[in-house]
């Protein structure tokens, strides 16, 4: 073969592969079946492709659902997450993580305490205890009132199609340290997410799973510093087709299809409230967050509970 024949198809290869990469991790918003009513442009209210913040419709929703008020009072609920958390909750930040998280924070001024504290039914650790089990064998009278109260909320809501409840999990955040990093939920919970705010909005992020894996594999074959990509993400998000979602207190989301099994969800990490450092106490520790655009800003906020349900699709 000559060299001319060769270099053309080396070409060739390379742009056939480029090509199916991108097929690969180009974004989908309706390649998984749903049982479910089709999204209403209301469902969409609190939803914003970023990072120009407009609007998203229903026909690029990937099967986020928002129910902005599903609780009217959060107070009860709040009250009973306490006793709860103090039995039950355990940190599942191992510490080697804690220091890897601290060191990609360090541009940040004054960096957040890492933290967070969970109750699960799912097996997530050994010394764990569980108090209403999980998946199959989750045991719907052993959840406390409120709680349970929600989960039958969440089944008679319009539109939907529900099988049973597979898992509750309570998560608490403090000192505005609401990083979480984009991940798909393990695939024994079932078909159907619901993440309820409880006394604080947070925005959560959608990403398309398969481009976000391209732009980390970009990121270490171009040595990224770990710092700069914790930076870039915090401050123009993971990709470019990410879609937020702003969930406040007393609201509900709901993914299914695509955007439970095709995109991730995350929080970003936030940005400084006094970027220009120095300031003492709390607030200069502070982090915002944003909604849809960058300059779109909230917060701070000190501390954040939710509570996510997950329930199998309906029984065939
Ligand atoms: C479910 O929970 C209730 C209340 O805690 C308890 O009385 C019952 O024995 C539990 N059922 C099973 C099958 O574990």
């Amino acid at each position: 073969m000559s060299r001319r024949r060769l270099l053309v198809g080396v070409l060739g290869l390379g742009t056939t592969a480029t090509g199916a990469t991108i097929l690969w991790a180009w974004p989908t918003y309706n390649s998984c079946p749903s049982k479910h009513e089709p999204i209403t442009a209301e469902q969409c209210s609190l939803i914003r492709h970023v990072p120009d913040g407009h609007p998203v419709n229903p026909a690029r929703n990937p099967g986020a659902r928002v129910f902005p008020r599903f609780l009217e009072n959060t107070e009860p609920l709040l009250k009973e997450l306490q006793p709860i958390k103090k039995e039950y909750g355990i940190n599942l930040i191992e510490p080697v993580h804690a220091a890897i998280y601290r060191w990609q924070m360090s541009y940040l001024p004054r960096p957040p305490p890492v933290n967070m504290l969970r109750v699960t039914g799912r097996p997530e650790h050994a010394q764990q205890r569980r108090p209403w089990g999980y998946g199959d064998t989750l045991n719907e009278s052993a959840l406390p009132p409120e709680i349970k109260a929600a989960a039958d909320r969440i089944r008679a809501l319009p539109g939907l199609r529900l099988g049973r409840l597979r898992d509750v999990t309570i998560n608490w955040r403090h000192s505005s340290f609401l990083r979480l990093d984009p991940h798909l939920d393990p695939a024994t919970d079932g078909e159907n997410i619901f993440v309820l705010s409880v006394d604080a909005p947070a925005v959560l992020t959608l990403s398309p799973h398969n481009w976000y894996r391209l732009s980390r594999w970009l990121s270490m074959l171009t040595l990224e510093d770990e710092r700069e990509r914790v930076r870039r993400e915090a401050e123009r998000s993971w990709t470019s087709y990410d879609i937020d979602v702003l969930v406040p207190p007393g609201a509900l989301l709901h993914l299914s299809g695509d955007a439970r099994w095709k995109w991730t969800h995350g929080t970003r990490l936030g940005v400084p409230a006094a970027p220009g450092a120095g300031e003492e106490g709390e607030r200069g520790r502070a982090l915002l967050h944003w909604f849809g655009r960058p300059d779109a800003l909230f917060g701070p906020t000190p501390e954040r509970h939710s509570v996510v349900f997950a329930f199998a699709a309906p029984e065939e």
